[in-house]
């Protein structure tokens, strides 16, 4: 059975699936008045007017915009439990590292996560993961890490991977190993390094890893260490720069990260580094709404031409939003991104993060991941502050009702 979207208002994204930067970054792709044809799940055809077979189900876009899926490339979306108590105390001006020092934060999330079945955090993560979808998301990383033991990170893991079968979009979970410690960091880092890792290894083969590369966190040595060993095997994620800036970027760029997630406290040389390296950098407006209003310089990233995605986090310590219209929201108004730009790091350059090269455009042969905004003009996607822009998410061609 095919679909057909016509009098839609297309954003292609243009051709080709490499992240775009530089000047591209603001490449739409648009076609003014359009149609897509969708067959099997995937983009058939599409231009200002394609063939379409007489029995296709038709849907009228009455001149409003149609654009790829989202694609949330960064969050930790699989928890339980909640950070509350912590929240008040951040109010009260305690700082986030302050409350990891003591114990809480991550920490918090990981008595949580130890305590919840298998079960019950796949069944979170399922209800999540629908809301994220009727907002316009098709596509989300998540993150393990709540574990901080061999046995805690495999449930997480095995929790993501029951939660994506139950859904219609796709979920691409991340081994984030490296998330924090307990006891003494280089024994704990050993233990990862030959104890968990291979365990991960064995039963997801292709899965990348991460680590939070922070004060308090694991160090740039730790780091390095389960990275050169972990990139034998698997693509490496990172995050690096949220409060403090240890010296992680170069090391990322020389080992080829796929990405370095956060940057707020990215220096000038570091930010030129990265962004003339293939490595992506992704940026996390919400945290820094949320946390402690620093965001990432952008602008200068851009301007060196680096390739830039964007992603909610969404977490229950620093990002406790899944909207990723909110984060292009943010992007807009605190990044410097343009909403041309921030379309784009949301949709096609966050799919290359996650090395997905079928999605985030709109061409034949792509999966049909597509959201038809309430929205004529794409502008108002980034203008609008929390609502729902999205009117119909079809999430490999099937229209979510
Ligand atoms: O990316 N900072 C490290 N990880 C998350 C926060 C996780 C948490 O606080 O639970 C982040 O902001």
């Amino acid at each position: 059975m095919s679909l057909l979207i016509r009098n839609a208002r297309i954003l292609t994204l243009g051709s080709g699936t490499r992240p775009r930067r530089g000047k591209e970054l603001a490449d739409l792709g648009i076609i003014p008045t359009g149609e897509v044809l969708v067959t099997d799940g995937k983009i058939a055809a599409v231009g200002p007017k394609v063939e379409a077979p007489a029995d296709a189900e038709i849907i009228d876009a009455l001149g409003r915009v149609l654009m790829p899926g989202f694609v949330d490339c960064h969050t930790h979306v699989c928890w339980a439990g909640d950070r509350l108590d912590e929240w008040e105390m951040k109010l009260r001006g305690v700082p986030y590292l302050e409350i990891l020092k003591k114990g809480g934060g991550i920490h918090s999330t990981v008595k949580a996560v130890r305590e919840a079945t298998q079960k019950q955090l796949a069944a979170s993560l399922r209800e999540r993961l629908g809301t994220m979808l009727r907002e316009g998301t098709t596509t989300v990383e998540v993150k393990s890490g709540y574990g901080l033991n061999t046995e805690a990170e495999m449930k997480m893991l095995r929790a993501i991977r029951r939660a994506a079968a139950e859904w219609p979009g796709t979920v691409v979970p991340t081994a984030l190993l490296g998330h924090a410690f307990e006891g003494d960091l280089e024994e704990y880092a050993r233990m990862v390094v030959k104890d968990m890792l291979p365990e991960v290894s064995k039963e997801f083969p292709d899965i990348a890893v991460d680590a939070y590369c922070e004060q308090g966190a694991w160090s740039v040595d730790a780091c390095v260490k389960f990275f050169e060993k972990a990139r034998k095997h698997h693509p490496v994620r990172v995050h690096a720069d949220q409060f403090n800036s240890l010296g992680m970027i170069p090391e990322a760029v020389r080992m080829h990260a796929r990405s370095v997630d956060h940057l707020e406290a990215s220096t000038k040389k570091d930010l030129i580094a990265l962004a003339q390296s293939p490595t992506l950098g992704v940026i996390l407006p919400i945290t820094g709404l949320h946390t402690d209003q620093r965001f990432m310089r952008s602008r200068l990233f851009i301007e060196q031409g680096g390739a830039i995605a964007l992603a909610t986090n969404c977490n229950p310590g620093t990002s406790p939003s899944h909207s990723m219209p909110l984060a292009i929201a943010l992007a807009v108004r605190f990044c410097g991104l343009t909403p041309a730009e921030a379309i784009v790091a949301a949709t096609v350059n966050a799919a290359a993060v996650l090395n997905l090269g079928d999605r985030g455009t709109i061409a034949p042969g792509q999966r049909a991941d597509l959201v038809l905004l309430h929205h004529k003009d794409e502008r108002a996607l980034a203008y609008e502050l929390g609502g729902n822009p999205v009117a119909t998410a079809i999430c490999g061609g099937l229209i979510m009702r």
